[in-house]
């Protein structure tokens, strides 16, 4: 971060008041950078977990893997869903037992596991017999819960097909975690990311629920209830206020499921993306033609330094700028890199201020999780996001 503040960088009081928001209108910036509050984090732990009542929260670290953070949660007495070999290492060198670590990517390195075993990591996930296998074979004896794939498409960030066994599959995968010496010790799934409505989450409880009970009722003995992420955060459109939100979600599984032993939630986007912002700048407001409808509006910031969840237009970001309030109108919006892929908004333009020129800082709202763990390393030599954690 540069502590000089360029003239034209410098930042409109912002429309929203927080710590991120109150540093990014204090301080000049040389380049993209995401904001994020630790505090902001801490309470949001607080607040999912009211909601969550029994169940742990075991954070999504991929969501925003940030040291500070990690370190904030482990205080917190969170657990953590690690991706990766890097993703343990961080937790347990931030101050993380194993014992609250779950290896949850169902596609792991063989010698990641070995590592996650020898660090005392004792919880892993799988969807296939091929990944039980290797789970027996470098973590053997080890406890494993079974993703199921959900058919969902309620979510704003879906995350069907790619993870998870078909319903008719899990029977003869749970034996097969039994023949080969492993502790069948659960079920997951992932309703999808940003589910904005509690009640979407109903479908899919409705599918797993009777999955749950027939392994049990086969003489499984399953404890964990791994029930994912999903849990939305403020990007424009309502969203239920996170701890209702959790609440009613606990309700329908209780309604469903009735006691199950132990219940881990996996927030990564809800316990994350309020807490920051990204600070960036408008590099170029061009038309194609002189009749053009729409401008186009070129960032300092786009799909390869952080923002990829643009694709598809999926997640809609927010954005304040110092004219706001004035005349807006419609404009494309893309990233600085020379990819044409780099667009952000085109399908639905997004209004931003007819006073918009290049060199004007604009705000990026709710930008704590998926940015900077998206962030390419210099595409096109732009810098990765830089972040900032208060
Ligand atoms: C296994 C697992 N758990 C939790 C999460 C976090 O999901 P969200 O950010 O929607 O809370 C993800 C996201 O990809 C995931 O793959």
């Amino acid at each position: 971060m540069n502590a000089t503040i360029p003239g034209a960088l410098r930042a409109a009081a912002p429309v929203f008041a927080d710590a991120a928001a109150a540093f990014i209108a204090a301080n000049g910036f040389d380049k993209p950078t995401l904001v994020i509050s630790r505090d902001r984090v801490a309470a949001q732990y607080d607040t999912l977990q009211a909601g969550l009542g029994q169940a742990h929260i075991h954070y999504a670290v991929k969501a925003n893997p940030a040291p500070e953070i990690i370190r904030t949660l482990v205080k917190k007495g969170s657990g953590f869903d690690a991706a990766s070999r890097q993703e343990i290492e961080l937790c347990l060198g931030q101050g993380a037992k194993a014992s609250s670590i779950s290896f949850g990517n169902t596609i792991k390195r063989a010698s990641d596991i070995a590592f996650a075993h020898s660090a005392g990591v004792t919880l892993f996930a799988a969807d296939s017999e091929a990944e039980l296998d290797k789970i027996a074979k470098h973590a053997p004896g080890a406890r494993v819960y079974v993703r199921l794939i959900v058919e969902n498409a309620l979510a704003d960030w879906p995350l069907s097909r790619k993870f998870g066994c078909s319903a008719s599959s899990l029977p003869a995968l749970l034996d097969h975690a039994v023949a080969v010496g492993l502790q069948p010790y659960g079920l997951s799934f992932h309703v999808g990311s940003q589910t904005r409505e509690a009640a979407f989450w109903n479908p899919v409880l409705d599918q797993i629920a009777p999955l749950w009970h027939a392994a049990r009722a086969a003489g499984h003995d399953l404890q964990l209830l791994n029930i994912g992420g999903g849990f939305p955060a403020f990007y424009g459109q309502t969203i239920q206020a996170p701890r209702a939100y959790a609440a009613a979600v606990m309700g329908a599984i209780r309604a469903r499921f009735g006691d199950v032993p132990q219940i881990m939630a996996e927030p990564g986007r809800g316990m994350v993306a309020e807490a920051g912002h990204i600070v960036a700048e408008v590099m170029l407001v061009s038309r194609k033609s002189e009749d053009d409808l729409h401008r186009w509006v070129y960032l300092d910031v786009g799909r390869f330094s952080g923002l990829a969840e643009t694709e598809g237009e999926a997640i809609r970001y927010q954005f304040i700028t110092r004219h706001d309030g004035g005349e807006t109108g419609p404009c494309v919006l893309a990233g600085p890199s020379c990819d044409s892929a780099d667009i952000l908004y085109e399908k639905r333009p997004v209004q931003l201020p007819l006073a918009l020129r290049d060199g004007d800082r604009i705000v990026i709202r709710n930008c704590g999780a998926y940015t900077s763990s998206y962030s390419s390393i210099g595409f096109n030599g732009f810098p990765p996001l830089d972040v900032v954690v208060l």
